[in-house]
């Protein structure tokens, strides 16, 4: 796209992180902006910044999760608007939960929210688009999409999202449509999504609570989280990718010439997997070993 001067755009998890910054970004590149999310409180606030900016706003309380409220959500944005160019699906959650010996809920929660919140999101707005001449969509990934190891369910939702993202893209090429597609894969943003339990659905029953290692390991992600790149500086690298049409957006190019190149090549060369000695942003994982064995009482 060469402009997004009057474009209008929709961002999904516009309350918080990635999404408030995205929201942001595109406003300040002069675009209408429809801010979408479950969570009320921080989607208003997000609407009363855009407001303070001046942009031109339409806010939609939805569950990415829910098919009908998105198609709902895209049919406010053609009354409001009367057109969709951009469509951020980036809402996102990350659950607690052992992933084979806990309740199947949060893996129906992350695939709902992660996975069938994108499929919708673009089954929803890609008619739209093209109606409306041609766009964009960006679906968030993560870098756990292209490199299991983080949490079972989690991983599962981003992978698919990678492989779903570039099918959209092979498609649109295939088709000649004027539809340009990014796949953003962040490592560690500084944002709220170790507390995506705030948005845990009632009717899932009861949150399942983390054990003694997963609670270890929520000190080291929360740290390297802490520590982790501003999501303005995520939302500038999208709005710079719609503009260039550039498909993968990699705010952490060192995860990628690195452990995920790395698995690369032990795919290649047929190897098992082995769990990587050196995370980015993590202690070496000697030491988190160590300290998971002692908070079980193993050590
Ligand atoms: N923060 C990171 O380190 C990181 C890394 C890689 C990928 N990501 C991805 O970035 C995206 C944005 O997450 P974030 O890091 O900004 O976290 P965040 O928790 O700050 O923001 C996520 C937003 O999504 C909203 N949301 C949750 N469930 C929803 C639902 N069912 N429907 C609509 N909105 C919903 C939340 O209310 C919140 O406003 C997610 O897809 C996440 O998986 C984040």
């Amino acid at each position: 796209m060469d402009t997004l001067q009057d474009k209008v755009i929709v961002v999904t998890g516009a309350g918080s992180g990635i999404g408030q910054a995205m929201a942001v970004a595109f406003a300040r590149a002069g675009a209408k902006i429809v801010a979408a999310d479950v969570q009320a409180d921080a989607l208003g606030a997000t609407v009363a910044d855009l407001h303070a900016m001046g942009a031109d706003v339409h806010s939609v309380t939805c569950d990415v999760s829910d098919e009908a409220a998105v198609n709902a959500m895209a049919a406010a944005t053609m009354a409001r608007f009367g057109a969709v160019h951009v469509v951020c699906n980036n809402a996102g959650v990350a659950g607690n939960g052992d992933p084979w010996f806990g309740p199947i809920a949060p893996w129906q929660w992350t695939m709902g929210v992660n996975f069938w919140g994108v499929v919708y999101g673009v089954r929803a707005f890609l008619p739209l688009i093209i109606g409306s001449g041609g766009g964009h969509i960006v679906n968030t990934a993560s870098l756990a999409g292209l490199i299991p190891g983080f949490a079972a369910s989690y991983d599962a939702s981003k992978h698919a999202v990678v492989a779903i993202t570039e099918d959209l893209y092979l498609t649109m090429r295939t088709a000649g449509l004027p539809i340009g597609v990014s796949c953003l894969c962040p490592g560690w943003v500084r944002t709220g999504i170790l507390e995506s339990d705030r948005n845990w659905p009632a009717g899932m029953g009861e949150m399942p609570q983390r054990d003694a290692a997963a609670e270890v390991m929520r000190g080291h992600v929360k740290r390297a989280i802490d520590e982790g790149l501003p999501p303005a500086a995520v939302a500038d690298l999208v709005v710079d990718s719609v503009l260039a049409d550039r498909f993968w957006v990699f705010p952490h190019a060192d995860w990628v010439s690195g452990p995920i190149l790395a698995r690369w090549h032990r795919i290649a060369e047929g190897e098992n997997p082995e769990p990587s000695e050196e995370t980015p942003g993590l202690p070496p994982r000697a030491q988190i070993m160590a300290e998971v064995m002692a908070a079980l009482g193993a050590s």
